[in-house]
C-alpha cells in the first residue's frame, strides 16, 4: 500500500469564473473574461460561462457530492465582481451573502474551504475604467478586495492563495492574448506579473497585521510550472531546461523567496523587466506561508543557437519565446490527454525536488493537478479509467518525492466537476464529477469513486 501521512489534505479544486453561472444574477457584474467570452471568436464555439455549472445556485448539491467523497478540502475561488462589482468601492451584500453560505455549507461536511482570491476574473470595470493589470495602483484595489474577504469571511476560512497562476495572466493574457483581456505585448506580460506580485505583497502584508494574529490563518499564492526535462546531457540543453524553468516559475517564485527576478532573465529581458523598489521587495520577500503549485505536464527542452528561430509548435506553455530561445517538443512515445498534454508522471516527481531544492524545502500543496478526457455518461456512469491511472500514477510520484525529503503537504484533484475550460470553452472534461450541459445533472466518474478511496485509506494499493 502506497500510504501518506495521517495529516495529508486531499481536495479538489475549482474556480467561480468556470462553475458558478448565474452572470448577472444576484449584483453579480461582469469580469473580463465574461466580456472575452462574448467577443466573437474568442472561445470555442463562441461559447461562454453565463451558466457554466450553474454552481450558484446548486452549491448545495455539489457540497453534498463532495461530502460523499469525503473530501478534505475543497479549493475555490471568488468572483471579485460578485462581491464588489466594480472592482473598488460598494461591496455587493448579495454577493458576500453567497460565499457565506458556501463556506457554512463545507463546514457542516467537515470540508475546509481554501479560498483562491483571484482565479482570473477581474472585474471588468476595472480593466475598462483603470487599465487593469497594467496600473500600479491594481495593487491597491485588490488589497481593498482582499481585506473585503478577510474581514467577511476569515473567522471561518483558514487558507487563502491570493492569486492563482500568475504566469497564465501574464503571458496567455498579455503575450499571447489567448485569455482575457486578449492582449499581445512583448512589454505588457513583465509588466502585469510585477503588478501581480505587488498586489500578492500587498494583500498578505494586510492579512499578516490586521487578521492572521487573531484569525490564525495561512496565506500564499499558487503558481504553475510544467516540467522542462533537457532534450539531451549537451550543457547547452540542460542549461535551456533550467532558464525554461526559470522563466515560468522563477519569475513569481524568486522574488517571494529571493527578492527578486532571475538573474536569466535580467540578462535575457533588459529594460522590459521592471526593477523591485526597496518597499515592494520588503513587502513581496517571505510573502507566502506556503508553496501552492498547479501542475498538470511537462516537455523537452533545448537550447536554441543565436540566429535561429524558435518553433513555437507548443500551445500555451512557452512564455515569450524570444525571450528565452528554448525550443520544446514532447516524446514522440508520449501519451497525450485530450489538452494535447502528456502525461508524465515523472516529470511532477522531478519539479516537486526541483522546488524543494531551489527554494529551501517549503511546504507545498499541489493546489491543481487533473487531465482532460472525452468522457461520456453510459447507462448512468462514467468510465474514465485513463483518468483514475493518471492520478494513481501522479500521485506515486508525489510519494516518491516525498520519499526523498519533498514537504508535500497536501493535493487537491483539478477539478471537481468538468467546467467552462477557459478559452476552449466546454470541449476539455476535467472533472471527476461529470455535468451534462443540457441537464446540469452531476455524475461523479469512476476516478471520483476511487479518489473517495484513496481518501478514506489515505493511499491505495500500487499496480501489480
Ligand atoms: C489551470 C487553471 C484552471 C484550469 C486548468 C486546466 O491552469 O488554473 O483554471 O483551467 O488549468 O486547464
Amino acid at each position: 500500500m502506497i500510504k501518506f501521512p495521517d495529516n495529508f489534505l486531499w481536495g479538489t479544486a475549482t474556480s467561480s469564473h468556470q462553475i458558478e453561472g448565474a452572470a448577472t444574477q444576484g449584483g453579480r457584474a461582469w469580469s473580463i473574461w465574461d466580456a472575452h467570452a462574448h467577443t466573437p471568436g474568442r472561445t470555442h464555439n463562441n461559447e461562454n460561462a453565463d451558466i457554466a455549472c450553474d454552481h450558484y445556485n446548486r452549491y448545495k448539491e455539489d457540497v453534498k457530492l463532495m461530502g460523499d467523497l469525503g473530501l478534505k478540502a475543497y479549493r475555490f475561488s471568488i468572483s471579485w465582481s460578485r462581491i464588489q462589482p466594480d472592482g473598488q468601492g460598494k461591496p455587493n451584500p448579495e454577493g458576500i451573502h453567497f460565499y457565506n453560505n458556501l463556506i457554512d455549507e463545507l463546514l457542516k461536511y467537515g470540508i475546509t474551504p481554501w479560498i483562491t482570491l483571484y482565479h482570473w476574473d477581474l472585474p471588468l470595470a476595472l480593466h475598462t475604467e483603470k487599465d487593469g493589470w497594467l496600473n500600479p495602483d491594481i495593487a491597491d484595489y485588490f488589497e481593498a478586495y482582499a481585506e473585503l474577504c478577510f474581514s467577511n469571511f476569515g473567522d471561518r476560512v483558514k487558507h487563502w492563495i491570493t492569486l492563482n497562476e500568475p504566469w497564465v495572466v501574464s503571458i496567455l493574457g498579455y503575450a499571447e492574448g489567448v485569455f482575457a483581456p486578449g492582449r499581445k505585448s512583448r512589454e505588457e506580460p513583465y509588466i502585469v506579473a510585477h503588478n501581480l506580485l505587488r498586489a500578492h505583497g500587498k494583500a498578505v502584508a494586510n492579512y499578516r497585521t490586521k487578521y492572521q494574529p487573531s484569525q490564525k490563518g495561512v496565506i500564499g499564492i499558487t503558481n504553475n510550472c510544467d516540467w522542462r526535462e533537457p532534450l539531451t546531457d549537451e550543457a547547452s540543453d540542460v542549461e535551456a531546461a533550467q532558464r525554461s524553468l526559470e522563466f515560468f516559475l522563477g519569475w513569481f517564485a524568486d522574488p517571494i523567496y529571493f527578492g527578486d527576478y532571475p538573474a536569466v532573465m535580467r540578462e535575457r529581458v533588459g529594460d522590459r523587466l521592471p526593477e523591485f523598489s526597496e518597499e515592494d521587495r520588503e513587502l513581496i520577500k517571505g510573502s507566502s506561508d506556503f508553496f501552492g503549485l498547479n501542475h498538470y505536464t511537462g516537455l523537452y527542452a533545448s537550447d536554441v543557437p543565436p540566429g535561429e528561430e524558435v518553433q513555437n509548435a507548443v500551445y500555451g506553455n512557452g512564455g515569450i519565446f524570444e525571450d528565452q530561445y528554448v525550443q520544446l517538443t514532447a516524446g514522440p512515445e508520449w501519451k497525450l490527454t485530450t489538452m494535447n498534454w502528456a502525461i508524465l508522471p515523472w516529470g511532477c516527481k522531478k519539479l516537486l525536488e526541483w522546488i524543494s531544492e531551489r527554494y529551501d524545502n517549503p511546504p507545498i500543496y499541489i493546489t491543481e493537478n487533473g487531465c482532460a478526457l472525452d468522457d461520456k455518461p453510459e447507462d448512468g456512469k462514467v468510465h474514465d479509467p485513463v483518468r483514475k491511472d493518471y492520478l494513481q500514477s501522479y500521485l506515486t510520484a508525489c510519494h516518491q518525492a516525498m520519499e526523498q525529503g519533498v514537504d508535500l503537504k497536501g493535493y487537491f484533484v483539478w477539478s471537481f466537476m468538468d467546467n467552462f475550460e477557459w478559452a476552449l470553452g466546454y470541449s476539455k472534461r476535467f472533472g471527476i464529477t461529470y455535468v451534462d450541459y443540457e441537464t446540469l445533472e452531476r455524475i461523479p466518474k469512476e476516478s471520483a469513486l476511487w479518489f473517495k478511496d484513496v481518501i478514506s485509506n489515505n493511499g491505495f494499493e500500487p499496480d501489480k
